[in-house]
């Protein structure tokens, strides 16, 4: 018996050594080891030999299996790397599996090339909180209490005084209250009105707002600035229009009309056959609102503009509905 076992565990070290893949390597397992295995018939016939020479037996016939059991496992590994044929096996030769990039919402890239147009002409960054008081949305900015825009159903009311900015204009107030003149800066980012919500209408929107409060700033200042971030962002053919109009937090105020995109100017659908698109507010900041904000009204002027910059992204890129910009719909996000 000893002898045969010896002979069994030399051709399978033999036959291992020569398997190519781990599915010839089960074969030999099921040959040698397995249940009706070569080693495992030696181990049944143990029953036959004389009771003292059991135990031996067994113990040879058990490390026979082992050491097979050993061989067995020792090939699987060295032929790990090149043999890929299972699955579980790592080759690290095949080419990686690239992980999906995301896009840039249009929204973000918009904000992104306002923010390098106005760096450009000298604005710095400034930025508010969305969920405001009374005075930065309204006190502040000139707006009296019995003004339709502080009414409870066009505002979303958190509680008592406290509302989600229905304009980027409070920023204005905060850089303000912390900063002296010479005061540059932009402020993108999104105001909340309860509007319905239709093809032109969400109840979130983004905005940015400019502000420029020096000595000897006047409204043409306003206008070289709003027509040279129009042309920046949306060509060098864009014409600006302004018409009067009244915002309580400045004195003039005008509405801004760009040219539009699609015709330049001809009138189309896209701009209702205008010719123009409405993108905003602007005007001479109201001498109230710096001295509110104690800033001497008489020795400083400046201005302000706010524009709606989905409307800029809308009028970009031929978006026809702004419920698309907030949809998250991917198929609509991949064309950006
Ligand atoms: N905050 C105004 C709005 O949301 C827009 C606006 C108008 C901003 C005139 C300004 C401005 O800074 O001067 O309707």
């Amino acid at each position: 018996m000893k002898e045969e076992l010896s002979r069994i565990t030399e051709n399978a070290g033999k036959e291992i050594s020569q398997a190519k893949n781990p599915d010839e390597l089960e074969k030999l397992r099921v040959k040698f080891i397995g249940r009706k295995g070569a080693i495992t018939s030696v181990l049944r016939s143990i029953g036959n030999l004389p009771p003292e020479e059991r135990p031996l037996a067994g113990e040879l016939a058990n490390k026979a299996k082992n050491e097979i059991a050993g061989l067995i496992d020792a090939r699987k590994a060295s032929l790990g790397s090149t043999a890929g044929k299972t699955g579980e096996i790592f080759d690290h030769t095949l080419p990686g599996k690239r992980p999906a990039l995301g896009r840039r919402h249009p929204v973000t890239r918009a904000i992104e090339e306002i923010a390098e147009c106005m760096m450009q002409l000298g604005f710095q960054w400034a930025e508010g909180p969305e969920i405001e008081d009374e005075f930065h949305n309204f006190v502040a900015l000139n707006i009296p209490e019995n003004h339709p825009a502080r009414d409870p159903s066009d505002n979303f009311y958190i509680k008592d005084d406290v509302l989600l900015r229905s304009q980027t204009s409070t920023v204005q107030v905060r850089y303000m209250e912390k900063h002296k003149p010479p005061i540059r800066v932009f402020a993108p980012g999104k105001v909340f009105r309860p509007d319905t919500v239709d093809a032109s209408h969400f109840y979130i929107f983004h905005q940015v707002e400019g502000l420029w409060v020096d000595k000897g700033i006047t409204f043409s200042h306003l206008k070289s600035v709003l027509m040279m971030f129009g042309r920046m962002i949306l060509g060098d053919n864009l014409k600006l229009r302004l018409r009067p109009s009244y915002f309580p937090f400045t004195e003039p105020s005008a509405e801004i009309d760009f040219s539009c995109f699609a015709c330049n100017g001809e009138g189309c659908p896209t701009c209702g056959r205008k010719g123009w698109m409405e993108m905003g507010g602007c005007g001479m900041v109201d001498p109230n609102v710096l001295e509110t904000l104690n800033i001497d009204p008489e020795e400083y002027t400046g201005f302000a503009f706010g524009i709606g910059i989905d409307r800029l992204v809308m009028a970009k890129y031929g978006i026809n509905d702004i419920r698309l910009i907030f949809g998250n719909d991917v198929r609509f996000l991949r064309q950006f």
